[in-house]
């Protein structure tokens, strides 16, 4: 195989991983409010083996959706890499109508060819994303960055699983800071698994260490992610709960900068009561954030853009916050 090719290849290899049910119930169950009378698109799946799709169908009436649309990539190397042996890209609707039956036939769905090759970025993919409300799915990690900022261009709800590692990309951390992007209900950092192509089965089980690549679930092999996290901008409640504080400050326990006037914080607990300048925390703070009771100021650097620094030392990345005036 040429490099080109082999690149590509890698590239698929890596993007496809499938979402368990389990991990999609889990999270939705705290959404469910967001979902009555609305269009949901899945612009990454295809129905065949896309548990968001099999949810959503599954959940039509209890959500109380209007519609949902999936749309299926046609891999370029599909042959190597995906389950789904697609030789056009398709596009399915569903709008709830099911002859009697708890699961919707294939005959109640409406199934048709796209004319592209289904890529979210084509004009009848983005079409599809005009009418939609929110975009729920689990997108290739290796084009998150469009990916999210296709979904704010058009100024759509979303819900979408992504690399922990995204919230120090140039083009998400100003979203977080905005509040126009968070995490899920999810605690970030516990490992989540998904299942993966018969092909990086064999690849995982011959080259990878079974516990930190994946795991083996009654039988089946399964990729392990411990940095895979839910990305949304809808409301939940864990978003509105207020962090205890309890510790005093002190100027012994909590060192300044040198690069900028804040002090550190090395542990979420230990986030001062009585402190109402800007502190770098660590960045697990963001599964704890209240918009209402904290702001965020800026990411990992100081005044001279460089990593954070205490006596010339950089503590791990740090998130810079301040307590909101109303805030207790
Ligand atoms: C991480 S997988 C997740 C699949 C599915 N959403 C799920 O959660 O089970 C990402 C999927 O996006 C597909 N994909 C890759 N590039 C794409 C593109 N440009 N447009 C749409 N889908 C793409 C891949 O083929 C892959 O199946």
């Amino acid at each position: 195989m040429k490099n080109g090719a082999l690149h590509v290849a890698n590239q698929a290899k890596y993007d496809e991983f499938y979402t368990q049910r389990s991990d999609i119930e889990n999270e939705l169950r705290h959404y469910k409010r967001h979902f009555r009378g609305k269009t949901v698109y899945c612009n990454c799946d295809d129905p065949r083996i896309s548990n968001f799709f099999h949810y959503f169908s599954h959940n039509f009436d209890s959500l109380g959706l209007k519609k949902l649309v999936t749309t299926c990539y046609m891999s370029q190397c599909s042959d190597l890499f995906s389950q789904h042996d697609c030789e056009r890209a398709i596009r399915l609707e569903y709008d709830g109508y099911r002859d009697g039956e708890n699961v919707p036939k294939a005959e109640d769905i409406g199934i048709s060819h796209l004319a592209g090759n289904g890529d979210f970025r084509s004009r009848e993919c983005i079409d599809i994303l005009k009418q939609a409300d929110i975009v729920v799915t689990n997108p290739p990690f290796s084009l998150f960055r469009e990916y999210v900022a296709q979904l704010v261009e058009h100024d759509k709800k979303f819900l979408v699983i992504g690399n922990m590692n995204a919230i120090t990309y140039k083009e998400i951390f100003p979203l977080i800071r905005d509040n126009r992007l968070w995490l899920g209900r999810r605690p970030a950092g516990r490992d989540m698994l998904f299942d993966v192509p018969k092909a990086h089965v064999r690849e995982l089980i011959e080259t990878k260490k079974e516990g930190s690549a994946y795991r083996i679930v009654d039988g089946v092999v399964k990729r392990r992610l411990g940095n895979a996290t839910w990305f949304t901008n809808l409301d939940h409640a864990k978003r509105q709960e207020e962090m205890i504080l309890y510790k005093r400050y002190s100027p012994e326990e909590y060192p300044r900068y040198d690069n900028y006037a804040a002090i550190n914080v090395n542990r979420l607990a230990d986030i001062p009561a009585d402190y109402d300048g800007a502190m770098g925390v660590p960045i697990t703070f963001l599964d704890k954030y209240n918009p209402k009771q904290f702001e965020i100021i800026r990411f990992r650097k100081g005044d001279d853009d460089k990593d954070l620094s205490i006596n010339g030392k950089c503590p791990y990345f740090r998130i810079i916050i301040r307590k909101k005036q109303s805030a207790t």
